[in-house]
């Protein structure tokens, strides 16, 4: 307990009578932080609640998760707290847990970036949410959790014929497609679009914006024909399996040597340099991720030569540079959703005290679309 916290403790029981309430208080303090397991209790206002929640718990960086409850704190004005249904894992979150990703997380800490869920309490300033509404909310961290407290800006309301499973898929996939090929590569119909581990979390969900909404021919590129058939089931125009053949030589086949217009690429590496290679005249390429481990650097006599462009993405520095870009994104893909235009790949389902075996299964590459972790 913090000196603060007690120095208040102690104003408040000055008398006789108050020592022996401290004493009470003190006991049922370490009595519930015996119950919860917990080492050390954040502050004397979350004792006052007595609610906890299970959470996730990344404790040593690299290290297996594991599940604790932890207290409720109670709602400061703006907040809402919502019963989370459903969680979107993203490769940002392994990266995080293993202390590689851009924004770091000092242990303990709960990861978890997207979710879906209801409305359980609103903080009395909040007239735009009540209590049962079905939300969709975006976050740096904190959401593999039974209980999330969020801002009300950062909620959206999920369309009656949009499941919790379904909403909890677009924040990060959708909104960093719809920011990549709209807001950076400026995609305009018909023009072809070259998209990288296509048949992944953000590839997939490109592939069908790409396709289902902006009306572009798309070459979805992926690691074995499985992943290859699931692009072309969500639109994708053709296919290149790049486990067994040159990116490069591919494109160039498919496109009668002319190249594509844009490329949206996650992994990094050689597939990055073959997919530079691919774009025609005044080409772009957009810079997303790099799940293979390997940052390339990029030959400017190239840009040059071919007149094109090379763009980058960090879909979250949306949040605080461009707020209305950032929430339009995901209320883009609501309504998307909601008309039928597009509908999320949810490869996999995993129960929250199954949270280790979905990292694993997003690493070792056996996911297609998006893993939901499933939380009530
Ligand atoms: N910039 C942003 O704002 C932003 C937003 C979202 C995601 N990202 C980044 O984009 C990348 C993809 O994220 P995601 O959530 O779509 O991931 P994902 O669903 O796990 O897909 C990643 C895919 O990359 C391919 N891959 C190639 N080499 C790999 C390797 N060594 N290890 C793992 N996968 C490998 C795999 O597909 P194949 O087997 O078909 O090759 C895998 O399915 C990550 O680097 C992520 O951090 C960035």
């Amino acid at each position: 307990m913090s000196a603060a916290v007690m120095g208040s403790l102690g104003r408040r029981w000055c008398t006789e009578r108050g020592r022996i309430l401290q004493l009470q208080h003190y006991r049922r303090n370490a009595l519930l932080r015996e119950q919860l397991g917990l080492s050390d209790m954040k502050n004397g206002i979350l004792l006052e609640s007595h609610r906890s929640y299970l959470a996730v718990l990344c404790t040593e960086l690299s290290k297996p998760l594991v599940i604790r409850n932890v207290l409720s704190s109670l709602l400061q004005p703006c907040e809402v707290r919502v019963g989370v249904r459903c969680c979107g894992l993203n490769f940002a979150d392994i990266l995080a847990c293993q202390g590689l990703y851009q924004e770091k997380h000092s242990p303990p800490f709960t990861p978890g970036m997207e979710f879906s869920g209801i409305v359980l309490e609103t903080s009395a300033s909040v007239d735009t949410l009540k209590e049962g509404d079905r939300v969709v909310g975006m976050t740096g961290s904190k959401a593999l959790a039974e209980e999330y407290v969020a801002d009300h800006r950062m909620l959206w309301k999920i369309p009656e014929d949009v499941s919790y499973e379904e909403a909890a898929a677009l924040p990060v996939s959708y909104g960093t497609a719809i920011l990549a090929l709209q807001q950076r590569a400026r995609t305009q119909p018909g023009e072809t679009v070259l998209v990288t581990a296509a048949a992944g979390a953000t590839g997939l969900a490109t592939v069908d914006v790409a396709a289902n909404v902006l009306q572009a021919k798309v070459i979805a590129a992926a690691g074995s024909d499985s992943k290859c058939s699931l692009t072309l089931q969500k639109g994708a125009f053709q296919t290149v399996n790049y486990s067994g053949a040159s990116l490069k030589e591919e494109v160039k086949k498919l496109t009668a040597n002319r190249g594509v217009n844009v490329v949206i690429e996650t992994i990094g590496g050689n597939i990055f340099k073959e997919a530079l290679h691919s774009l025609t005249w005044e080409g772009r390429i957009v810079v997303v991720g790099f799940a293979g481990g390997m940052i390339p650097s990029i030959p400017a006599n190239l840009l040059l030569l071919k007149n094109v462009s090379v763009l980058g993405l960090y879909r979250s520095r949306y949040q605080h540079q461009d707020f209305p870009v950032f929430a339009a994104t995901l209320a883009s893909a609501l309504q998307y959703c909601q008309k039928g235009w597009i509908r999320p790949h949810i490869g996999a389902v995993f129960k929250l005290e199954e949270v280790n075996e979905a990292f694993s299964y997003v690493t070792q590459r056996k996911s297609t679309g998006k893993v939901i972790i499933s939380v009530q």
